[in-house]
């Protein structure tokens, strides 16, 4: 067990606190402050403990230089908005200078400061000691609540903790508790759904899943990696053509463990990667030669949801087809409704599929939904992310 703000008395104390405001902008503008809105219980508690809060966050890859578009300015405003309260921005090309150190210094018990992009400074991504050593001289204390970057080893995720104590902040704590005991303790029958693109990204999630699920759906574009396994023919399907041995290697795993393995028995096909494209829906021993494989099929559809219906813990990670498309999205949209139509414990990876469950409508009737891509993925393949294992245990 991790020690978290709570084991430790934090009253007027100055605190650092990393998060993942790593939100999506378009034309300068927050376009999904799911991010933000999922920090603000570990910084109200802090306040209510009197502490001084200092934030810190990358966003995007400016790849070590002060890049204004990826200022983090936006975030700054709109945690005022939430915490309605003045948090005040102190931007800097070198992330902390005099003027910010001067600031940090003056910061009163209950107020927010928020630093510029840690990524402005090259050292950040390769986890540098002297900027480690810089953000540390701000606080008496590092919290650690980025889940989204807990996967990277980097100043401001892991470097920090060589030189505060480590605590953990409400999100990852809550991150862990769910992704965590659906993996290590699931309630059965336990049900991973895994789709996407490509079978190569997924490789390592689906082995260490393998050996825990009682049965394991894959869906989405890598499942043509699956057919051309079994000896189907995919047309022009999204191949992953360095993959299929590995693809028929999972499905041996899978019966060796005793693990049902689900895959599409019929799926929508196009002849253009288009919204409007000409499309059928056809068995999945009957693509044509000249179309493409874009969402799955109703008989699919049936077969997935009967699952679901019986399922007690479902993880989901991966759309069903290419959903950000009308007309090839059905397949996602369903199995997201027969997941919020279930009494699972559901528990939605981040990425793709916690936008798909969004755009759907249906993102408050999933148990949990992961504010971590990449760190959700590199969770449930059994990794120790570095920007958890710094935190000091209970
Ligand atoms: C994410 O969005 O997955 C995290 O914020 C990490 O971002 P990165 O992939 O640029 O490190």
């Amino acid at each position: 067990m991790k020690k978290t703000i709570k084991d430790v008395d934090l009253k007027g104390k100055k605190v650092i606190v990393r998060c993942d405001f790593n939100v999506p902008m378009q034309d300068g503008a927050i376009s999904d402050d799911t991010r933000i809105k999922a920090a603000l219980p570990t910084i109200r508690y802090l306040l209510e403990q009197n502490a001084a809060v200092i934030l810190m966050s990358h966003m995007g890859r400016p790849k070590g230089e002060p890049k204004m578009e990826f200022t983090l300015k936006p975030v700054a405003d709109r945690l005022s908005e939430y915490l309605n309260l003045d948090v005040k921005f102190v931007t800097s090309p070198v992330v902390v200078d005099d003027a910010v150190r001067e600031a940090a210094a003056a910061l009163a018990p209950g107020e927010v400061m928020l630093l510029e992009n840690v990524r402005f400074r090259p050292e950040e991504t390769k986890n540098g000691a002297e900027f480690a050593k810089e953000l540390a001289s701000l606080a008496e204390v590092f919290v650690q609540d980025a889940f989204g970057t807990a996967h990277r080893a980097h100043s401001s995720t892991a470097g920090v903790a060589d030189y505060l104590p480590a605590l953990s902040g409400f999100l990852i704590e809550k991150e862990v508790k769910f992704l965590g005991s659906a993996v290590e303790d699931p309630k059965r029958p336990f049900v991973a759904i895994m789709g996407g693109a490509k079978v190569g990204d997924k490789i390592p999630v689906i082995e260490n899943l393998i050996t825990k699920v009682d049965t394991l759906i894959i869906g989405g574009g890598m499942a043509y990696t699956f057919y051309k396994a079994m000896g189907l023919e995919i047309g022009t399907s999204i191949l992953d053509a360095d993959n299929v041995g590995l693809a028929g290697d999972l499905m041996k795993k899978a019966e060796d463990a005793g693990v049902k393995m689900l895959l599409p028995v019929d799926c929508v096909v196009a002849k253009e990667f288009d919204n409007n494209s000409e499309s059928a829906i056809v068995d999945r021993d009957q693509i044509p030669a000249d179309m493409m494989g874009m969402d799955i099929g109703p008989k699919t559809v049936e077969l997935f949801r009967q699952t679901l219906a019986d399922a007690a813990t479902v993880v989901w990670n991966g759309p069903m087809g290419v959903f950000e498309m009308d007309n090839f999205a059905k397949g996602t949209k369903a199995v997201a409704e027969a997941l919020a139509d279930c009494d699972a414990i559901t528990i939605i990876g981040g990425g793709d599929s916690a936008a798909a469950v969004e755009k759907f409508g249906l993102a408050d009737k999933m148990t949990h939904i992961s504010t971590g891509g990449g760190a959700s993925l590199e969770f449930l393949e059994g990794k120790v992310l570095p920007g958890i294992a710094v935190i000091e245990d209970k």
